[in-house]
């Protein structure tokens, strides 16, 4: 056990030692399930966002922090294709599959597709069916990522999953070809999101955010770049309790209308695929080519093609310009705060943060009075840098950098005025920036 606490400490730092009741249990339970033998354990992490929120599926920039809350793997290789999954939560019920190039789905919510699919995934990209392997999830609180709190828990569950196979496989893809094999797993799940979470997920480094362009470059690859926290701040992250639930149809909305805005600009400008490939160009020249609101069944009748998007009704209305513009805008925020992080204008950082809010609010109508109520809380307190939503949005989680010596007044002064307002109670916590998803260590039980 010496061994899996030198394994913790190089992932947890100072809270290697909280972990390891934790870690424990989970030792216990896979041996109470599967018996004797050697267990592979791994992880893979949640995220907040910094800033540069539905840039990712635009080709645009995004500037995402891997949390210390993960999910934990704990899994044996199996001889026979087979995959047997148990998990700590006793909500999620047993399951299991055979490895192949087609797994079919099970039914749509069951936890077991996000292990189909990095298996289907990864049996395609090598050419041959993967090994099979015992597991047991546990990422339950506090310790775990928060389910449906926009901070990335069913990412964080299907890298873990795709590490492992990959593991068992012996396969060592470069960190942009796990972040798509783990993208289109979540495309057999049903979500059509981008690939910042996957991302981060898997090359988060320990007090940095990770910069990352969304854009591929012509080999697939992607660039990114650690970006150092900023030094005499902590990133908190304030849960609002409002989990959301069917926001599915929201989010491909907004893609759509995104795509609208591609289409109609495209008329001018032929050669773009992308709203990334409008950054340089004037926001007062393009937004007179955009209408504010047009139905998708109007589209279709001016010839515009929105692509394969499931549950996006004929009826829906798009705000097309709106949701481009804080595309457009978000992207420079993302530059800029890259930049002011560098020379140390943390004030200047903060503005971008509250703007970046502004913009999720008014344009692109992500936002909820929970999360409102939180950021206006937080700007509250003396020397915050900032407050905005983070992740998708309509509930889910906001997060602020507060000066080091301020972190017990604002955590006070911001659950009071939260539970004042809305009757709820905020869990609000600080983000220790953790490393990607891996392997921690082999144990003999
Ligand atoms: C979800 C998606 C991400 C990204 C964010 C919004 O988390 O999975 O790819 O689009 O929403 O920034």
């Amino acid at each position: 056990m010496e061994q899996l606490l030198d394994g913790l400490m190089e992932i947890y730092g100072n809270g290697a030692e909280a972990q390891l009741p934790r870690y424990r249990a989970a030792l216990d339970a896979f041996r109470e399930c599967y018996g004797p033998g050697p267990v592979h354990l791994l992880r893979a992490p949640g995220r907040v966002n910094l800033i540069g929120e539905h840039t990712d599926y635009n080709h645009g920039y995004v500037l995402p922090v891997a949390l210390d809350r993960d999910v934990l793997l704990l899994a044996r290789p199996r001889g026979d294709g087979q995959v047997r999954l148990a998990n700590m939560e006793r909500d999620f019920a047993d399951c299991s599959f055979s490895v192949s190039d087609a797994i079919p789905p099970a039914r749509a919510g069951d936890w077991s597709n996000y292990a189909r699919g990095p298996a289907q995934e990864l049996t395609r990209l090598l050419g041959g069916p993967v090994p099979g392997f015992d597991g047991l999830v546990s990422a339950a609180s506090p310790f775990g990522v928060p389910r449906g709190a926009g901070v990335s828990s069913s990412s964080a569950l299907t890298v873990a999953m795709a590490v492992a196979f990959a593991h068992f496989a012996g396969w060592k893809g470069s960190g942009a070809e796990m972040a798509r094999l783990c993208s289109d797993a979540e495309w057999y799940v049903g979500t059509r999101g981008g690939i910042m979470d996957q991302f981060i997920a898997l090359l988060a480094e320990g007090g940095h955010a990770l910069f990352l362009d969304c854009r591929p470059n012509d080999d697939g690859d992607f660039c990114t770049r650690p970006v150092p926290l900023p030094a005499g701040y902590r990133l908190l992250v304030m849960d609002s309790g409002v989990r959301h639930t069917n926001t599915r149809n929201e989010f491909n909305q907004r893609v759509a209308a995104c795509r609208a805005g591609v289409a109609l600009l495209r008329r001018g400008l032929p050669h773009i695929t992308h709203l990334r490939d409008v950054e340089n160009s004037g926001w007062s020249g393009l937004e007179t080519q955009l209408p504010e609101e047009v139905t998708v069944a109007a589209l279709r009748g001016q010839n515009v093609e929105l692509g394969d998007l499931p549950n996006v009704p004929e009826d829906a209305r798009l705000r097309v310009r709106a949701c481009c513009r804080h595309v457009w805008t978000e992207n420079r925020r993302v530059l800029e705060t890259l930049e002011v992080l560098g020379s140390g204008d943390i004030r200047r950082v903060g503005s971008l943060l509250d703007e970046a809010h502004a913009s999720a609010a008014a344009d692109y109508r992500i936002s909820t009075p929970e999360l409102d109520a939180l950021t206006n809380a937080a700007r509250e307190v003396d020397g915050v840098a900032g407050a905005r939503l983070t992740g998708a949005g309509w509930g889910g989680c906001v997060i602020s950098l507060v000066p080091d010596g301020q972190v017990d007044e604002f955590t006070t002064h911001v659950g009071r005025v939260y539970a004042d307002k809305t009757g709820r109670e905020a869990t609000i916590f600080p983000c220790q920036a953790g490393p990607g998803a891996g392997l921690v260590t082999v144990v003999e039980l």
